[in-house]
């Protein structure tokens, strides 16, 4: 087992009579990327702050980075909050460049740094802009650099993606996955899946400060009945392990397309040997794997816009 870079143990945490994260555990492996899935209100944020100090768990404990959450190893981790703010009359450059030296880096490593982070995120022309004169998303941008700028151990970002282009969306997405191949643990929250199915190694799905699911994405799919379509001579209704098969168009010279569902746990592969070992015809196989989005209404049973 690699090392965890955060851990929650039956964390729980009540705001007077109002339970927003409720008896929650989960551990993220160092090196992954990790992502907080849930809907407005699902607890995302909360869990984010106690990882760093910011809120108190009313009950249950916290690692991160292997000790308790304090703003000693601050250093280590890089930070995007759900509230952005920089400060409006600073130029671009000379906001990176604070956040480093905040990082503890040297000044002329951290404006080699913030420098060539303008440069990847293509606003190297807009450095000695103030803050005030740049666009929602183009400010948001230099909040991201001002979280990554000293290549921290371990990244949180909280709705990194909101607010961004497609363009920029993409951008970030290889910004993280290229941390994480630098060794970086990277957590973010999301409600939109499709940024976590690219993403992501790991997920926690949460609903109501509750959780649903954690572990890989592989194990999240594989939660679900996998489907299948079929062409086949016979009807695969009669197959183990098939739950439901339908017909769907005409048949053609005797073979009949089928869209089939296979009982929860059972591996498509399982079935196309059993189809082999009894000499079941057939002349397509294809598997359909649940998307992220499928699965989280699964999980959650509710898309991920409206789960609270
Ligand atoms: N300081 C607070 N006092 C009272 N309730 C709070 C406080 N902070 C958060 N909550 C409540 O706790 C719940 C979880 O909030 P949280 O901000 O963690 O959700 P989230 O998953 O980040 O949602 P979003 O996607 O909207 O950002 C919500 O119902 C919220 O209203
Ligand atoms: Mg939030």
């Amino acid at each position: 087992m690699p090392a965890a870079a955060m851990a929650f143990h039956g964390v729980t945490k009540r705001f007077g009579d109002f339970t927003a994260v409720d008896n929650l555990s989960f551990s993220i492996p160092e090196g992954s990327i990790f992502g907080f899935l849930g809907g407005n209100g699902a607890g995302k944020t909360t869990s984010l702050r106690m990882a760093l100090d910011i809120l108190s768990p009313t009950s249950g404990s916290i690692e991160v980075l292997g000790v308790a959450p304090s703003r000693e190893n601050a250093a280590e981790i890089g930070f995007l909050p759900e509230e952005r703010g920089l400060y409006k009359k600073m130029s671009v450059l000379d906001t990176i460049v604070y956040f480093a030296r905040l990082k503890q880096m040297e000044p002329a490593a951290a404006k080699a740094a913030a420098m060539a982070l303008l440069e990847r995120l293509d606003m190297a022309d807009r450095a000695k802009s103030p803050i005030e004169k740049l666009s929602k998303g183009l400010a948001q941008k230099v909040q991201v650099a001002t979280a990554l700028v000293n290549s921290p151990k371990l990244l949180m970002l909280d709705e990194p993606f909101s607010g961004l282009d497609p363009v920029n969306q993409a951008m970030l997405e290889e910004l993280i996955a290229d941390a994480a191949k630098g060794g970086a643990t990277v957590i973010f929250s999301t409600h939109v899946m499709q940024h976590a199915e690219r993403l992501c190694d790991s997920l926690l799905m949460l609903a109501k400060g509750t959780k649903r699911f954690d572990g890989t994405q592989e194990e999240a799919r594989a939660a679900l009945p996998s489907r299948l379509t079929l062409t086949a001579k016979a009807d695969p209704a009669a197959l183990t392990g098939v739950t439901k098969a339908r017909a769907q168009g005409d048949p053609a010279d005797g073979w009949q397309s089928y869209a089939v569902e296979l009982q929860a746990g059972m591996p498509p592969e399982a079935l196309l040997e059993h189809c082999t070992t009894t000499g079941f015809a057939l002349r397509s196989f294809d598997v359909q794997t649940p998307s992220l989005h499928e699965v989280f209404i699964h999980f959650v049973g509710a898309e991920p816009e409206m789960a609270q």
